[in-house]
């Protein structure tokens, strides 16, 4: 599906928001949904990188069905090991199947995942964990045959980085694994926490050490269960740099700063005021922001690196000079040039983007390089004088669900068109 935005920015924002459940939750729970035999996921948002995991676990022998917000899956028995090349390039992510499909079947064939163009994004942490565990893992024609003898074995792990996706590989191999998994260095986003809670609820016995290590005994296998998705913490900065640019005064509904304090702070710094009641995010910007200036994307608790597009595109804005260094991946600041065309001042050398701030942005005709780039560029947008068309937002849909209607509730104009 092709189409774009339309944005006429350089009103202050006025209005209020449902947070949305989040992307990166939601992906790795359902993978794991293969282990079950139902189970319902409440708040599950509606993206089409949640309709790809889908088609992957439909393929795999489980039926899935959402009404409204609830997506139920069902495993039937019948499935596949192989994903097929098209269903893995839908989405980087779809390497989180792996794992489950080795612990189900014994077995998998997969090939190299797709995604975002963010640099390389390498797997072999995941590789290398699954090998101790007892996978033989071989490469042919750019496919990765995995096979193991019976179970998976629990093993000590250490990750050289604690990577999300390899911490989510690990543990969704240990759930059923016999024998006890102990693993080092393991991310601790919260994602990876709302995962815990899905598996600790069908049954899984998952430990949290003192320093952060994991320990997961094997059970023979995981029950269904009901359970509640997190607030997408990434959508919630997206709505806060919004506001950094735009300005104004918006409420975000089951926001919170728990799992955005270092995002959270950066904003204060530059003068927005933030405050919450009843279980929501309140944030208001009065004149023109100040720049944070250094900012540095971390492994959670640090400022995430999924946060960093949209904040630069609102520090464009701020007065003052703004360092960001990305240490996450090599290739974030793909939507610089784009806002370039908008007057941001923006220099880029190897990881590191040095933003002079401007006291205005103009509208452009854009494209959105990928899923948070895309968002950066609404935000610009939102700011901009003039009306911008921002295209190809498809990537923009692999994790916003409902953007432009959401937006609209912000107080955005931004006209969506499908095409
Ligand atoms: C997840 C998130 C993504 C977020 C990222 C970092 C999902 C679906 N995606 O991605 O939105 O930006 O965490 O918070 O949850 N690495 C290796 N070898 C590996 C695995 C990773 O070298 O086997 C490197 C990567 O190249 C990268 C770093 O580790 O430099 C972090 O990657 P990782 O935490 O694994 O990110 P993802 O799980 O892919």
């Amino acid at each position: 599906m092709q189409g774009r935005y339309i944005v006429t920015g350089g009103h202050p924002l006025a209005g209020e928001v449902m947070l949305q459940g989040a992307k990166n939750a939601v992906l790795p729970i359902l993978a794991a949904s293969l282990l079950c035999r139902r189970c319902q996921l409440l708040g599950c948002p509606d993206l089409t990188d949640v309709d790809s995991a889908c088609h992957i676990l439909e393929y795999l022998g489980c039926r899935t069905r959402r009404e409204g917000d609830v997506l139920t899956t069902e495993f039937n028995g019948s499935g596949k090991s192989e994903i097929p090349a098209p269903l893995m390039e839908e989405m980087r992510s779809s390497i989180i199947f792996l794992s489950v499909m080795i612990a189900r079947y014994h077995q998998a064939v997969i090939s190299m995942p797709g995604g975002c163009q963010l640099g390389p994004r390498p797997i072999d942490y995941h590789l290398a964990a699954l090998e101790k565990m007892g996978v033989q893992v071989r490469r042919d024609q750019g496919k990765l045959y995995c096979r193991c003898e019976g179970r998976l074995t629990g093993a000590q792990i250490a990750l050289p980085f604690p990577s999300v996706g390899a911490t989510e590989t690990v543990l969704l191999a240990a759930v059923t694994a016999r024998g006890e998994t102990v693993l080092t260095n393991a991310a601790r986003e919260p994602e990876i926490a709302d995962l815990i809670g899905f598996l600790r609820r069908c049954g899984a016995k998952i430990r949290l050490c003192a320093g952060g290590d994991i320990a997961v005994e094997g059970v023979d296998r995981l029950e269904g269960c009901i359970y509640p998705v997190m607030a997408d913490r990434i959508v919630l900065s997206t709505y806060l740099s919004l506001l950094a640019a735009a300005g104004g005064e918006i409420c975000i509904r089951r926001g919170s700063r728990e799992h955005n304090k270092a995002f959270c702070h950066l904003c204060e710094t530059m003068g927005m005021r933030l405050w919450e009641s009843g279980g929501d995010l309140y944030a208001r910007v009065a004149g023109r922001l100040k720049s944070p200036g250094k900012v540095r994307t971390m492994p959670y608790p640090g400022f995430p690196t999924d946060s960093q597009p949209m904040f630069l595109a609102a520090c464009t804005l701020a007065e003052g000079t703004s360092v960001f260094t990305e240490t996450i991946f090599e290739n974030r600041f793909g939507a610089a040039y784009e806002l370039g065309k908008m007057g941001a001042r923006i220099n880029i050398a190897d990881r590191i983007a040095i933003v002079e701030g401007v006291p205005a942005l103009t509208a452009a005709r854009l494209r959105c390089p990928d899923l948070r780039g895309g968002a950066s560029l609404v935000v610009a947008a939102a700011a901009a004088e003039g009306s911008s068309t921002i295209e190809e937002i498809h990537h923009i849909l692999r994790g916003y669900e409902n953007f432009a209607p959401n937006l609209r509730g912000l107080g955005v104009d931004i006209i969506e068109e499908r095409g």
